[in-house]
């Protein structure tokens, strides 16, 4: 996202490019990052682009559903080099829990795009239960500094409470260790949101 200019209005469109926008700022090439909702994989191109080098970096994509992996399988294959789209493991699985292999890296960056896939059943939306349980794990799996990138869609019944309960429990964190931040469009009624969390980072002396 470019912020020069500013006869843009509104000057960057939603939650989704701030998201973005952070992302290029946190995320270096050679890391290893998960996307734990991958949906169509458009979130999952732009970390394979941030992290991926040809022998280095990895990006963990997960969906609860099957046509979500194949998907982001299909945009990222049309669209990455070979060795760069080989980088990245898919799980179609419930994040609640993070696959085995995932536990022993530290990991820079964790994305949760909650809710629904557009055009897709409105059944199949994040539950608050596991979102919750997925990102109390995320926060283990974080390097120092590491981030958590959670975009809320309180639209829906289910994504009003699971916004509620997702800043409930940033709001519980010691602020000595984690570091949490909500953006929302204020003159919106239930606009998306973007809650952002960072583990500390211990100075190098
Ligand atoms: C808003 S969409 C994600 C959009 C995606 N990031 C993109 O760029 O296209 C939310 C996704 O979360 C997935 N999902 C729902 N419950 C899940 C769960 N328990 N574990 C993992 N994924 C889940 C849905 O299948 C859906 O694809």
């Amino acid at each position: 996202m470019a912020l020069k200019n500013f006869s843009q209005f509104p000057l960057f469109q939603s939650h989704i490019d701030w998201a973005h926008y952070l992302w290029r700022q946190v995320v270096r090439q050679g890391e290893c990052v998960i996307d734990a909702t991958c949906g169509n994989g458009h979130d999952t191109l732009i970390l394979a682009q941030l992290s991926l080098e040809k022998d280095q970096g990895a990006v963990y994509a997960m969906d609860i559903q099957e046509s979500a992996i194949e998907n982001t399988k299909l945009l990222l294959k049309a669209t990455l080099q070979r060795d760069i789209y080989q980088r990245v493991r898919f799980f179609q699985t419930c994040h609640s829990r993070f696959p085995n292999e995932i536990e022993d890296r530290k990991i820079a960056l964790i994305v949760y795009n909650l809710g629904y896939l557009p055009g897709s059943s409105k059944e199949l939306t994040t539950q608050t239960e596991t979102s919750l349980m997925s990102i109390q794990n995320a926060m283990m799996l974080l390097k120092d500094g590491g981030c958590i990138s959670i975009t809320c869609y309180p639209g829906h019944a289910e994504g009003e409470k699971e916004e509620e309960q997702v800043l409930l429990l940033c709001a519980s964190l010691d602020p000595q260790k984690w570091s949490c931040c909500h953006h929302r469009w204020v003159n919106r009624k239930k606009s998306p949101s973007l809650l952002w969390i960072q583990k500390e980072s211990m100075p190098k002396h």
